[in-house]
């Protein structure tokens, strides 16, 4: 059977070399390309080393575990929270038992296991080990111009009818609103956004601890995207954020909002950020925004301000070892903020 260890410097090539094995050629040049960002930079790595663990036989490598770790609120506690994110096994060596040793040492190793936006296969085998099953994670889209509905494999005709008979909903949902406080476009988080993170973790169950570093780290300095950061200030005090970014895909152009903070009672200062983002989306002629929400009052307030709930594939995983919670704990999420910035989900 293979040994499980951390990750040492000389294992960089085998694993990249297996990572495009199970991958694909693009996958592990993207994956290249943000490396040393998301392994070596994240302020919750101390030291600097990879949260990583490889699966070893002899001199060769069969296996790794690549995670992310972050600080994680449990119900008015810190634990030492992890996503698992680069998980693979060999080809050869798959369907062995390996992956669950993988999977198993990673877990023993910290205070909350998560897993967010699983392949078919890793989410399968979260199942078979019991992991707490809280997914997905709902997706919401609030179209702004009549291409918004577009299906890349319906007939043209089909789509001219779907654009024509939803074009008033989409006039309706997507007019201007007045902003009701001020909004500033940042190119950092000052430590401002850490007290605003304070103020506000009493009021998540389960939350990543949004301070300036990570934030900084994950929004600002990342390798492969650029993200856009609108502040909400109120009476000169930061009061909220929202990160975003404008993509093509086939269906057309999308704005992604990509994470957000705000007290979820504050009604005011959500809408106001979400209409800030409704205005770019625009100016960069986006057909439609699209966000992941799992807070219930956040997703009262995105669907009273025109966002529509669709399917949605971001599965989410959790099992918490650090602190005591009940079966029944994982029953009520409404009070969890996890969005498509957590995780690698925006890659
Ligand atoms: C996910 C992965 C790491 C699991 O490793 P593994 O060594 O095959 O897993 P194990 O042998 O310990 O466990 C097998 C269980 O995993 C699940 N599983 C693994 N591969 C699967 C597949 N192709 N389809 C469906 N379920 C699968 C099943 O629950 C399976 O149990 P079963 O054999 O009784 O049906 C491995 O399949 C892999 O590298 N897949 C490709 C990369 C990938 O998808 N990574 C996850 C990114 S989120």
């Amino acid at each position: 059977m293979a040994d499980v260890t951390r990750y040492r410097p000389d294992d960089r090539r085998a694993v990249e070399a297996l990572y495009r094995r199970v991958f694909g050629h693009d996958a592990a040049e993207g994956s290249r390309l943000r490396w040393e960002w998301q392994y070596r930079r994240n302020p919750n790595n101390p030291g600097g080393e990879p949260e990583i663990w490889i699966a070893r036989e002899g001199t060769t490598i069969v296996g790794q575990y690549a995670t992310m770790p972050v600080r994680l609120a449990v119900a008015n506690t810190e634990v030492k929270g992890s996503w698992g994110m680069d998980v693979m096994v060999a080809p050869e060596r798959q369907r062995q038992g390996l992956g669950e040793v993988l999977f198993r040492t990673w877990d023993r190793n910290v205070g909350a296991s998560l897993g967010l936006g699983l392949s078919d296969a890793s989410y399968r085998l979260f199942q078979k080990l019991r992991w707490p099953d809280v997914g997905p994670v709902p997706c919401f889209v609030k179209p702004l111009s009549r291409r918004a509905f577009r299906h890349p494999r319906w007939p043209v005709a089909i789509n001219r009818l779907v654009s024509a008979l939803t074009f008033p909903i989409v006039l309706l949902v997507s007019r201007t609103r007045p902003l009701r406080a001020e909004v500033r476009l940042v190119p950092r988080f000052d430590d401002s956004f850490t007290e605003l993170w304070e103020s506000l973790a009493s009021k998540f169950d389960v939350a990543v601890r949004r301070d300036a570093a990570y934030l900084n780290w994950k929004f600002a300095s990342a390798p492969h995207v650029r993200y856009s950061v609108a502040a909400l200030v109120r009476n000169g005090k930061t009061a909220g954020y929202a990160v975003y970014r404008h993509a093509h895909e086939s269906r057309g152009r999308v704005t992604l909002l990509v994470d957000f903070l705000t007290d979820p009672d504050d009604e005011t200062g959500f809408k106001t950020l979400l209409r800030w983002v409704d205005r770019e989306a625009r100016e960069a002629d986006s057909d439609k925004i699209r966000t992941f929400a799992l807070h219930a009052g956040f997703r009262r307030l995105l669907r009273k301000s025109g966002y529509f709930q669709v399917k949605s594939t971001m599965e989410f995983v959790i099992k918490v070892n650090g602190t005591d919670v009940t079966p029944a704990f994982y029953e009520d999420t409404d009070r969890w903020h996890v969005t498509l910035g957590d995780s690698d989900q925006d890659r």
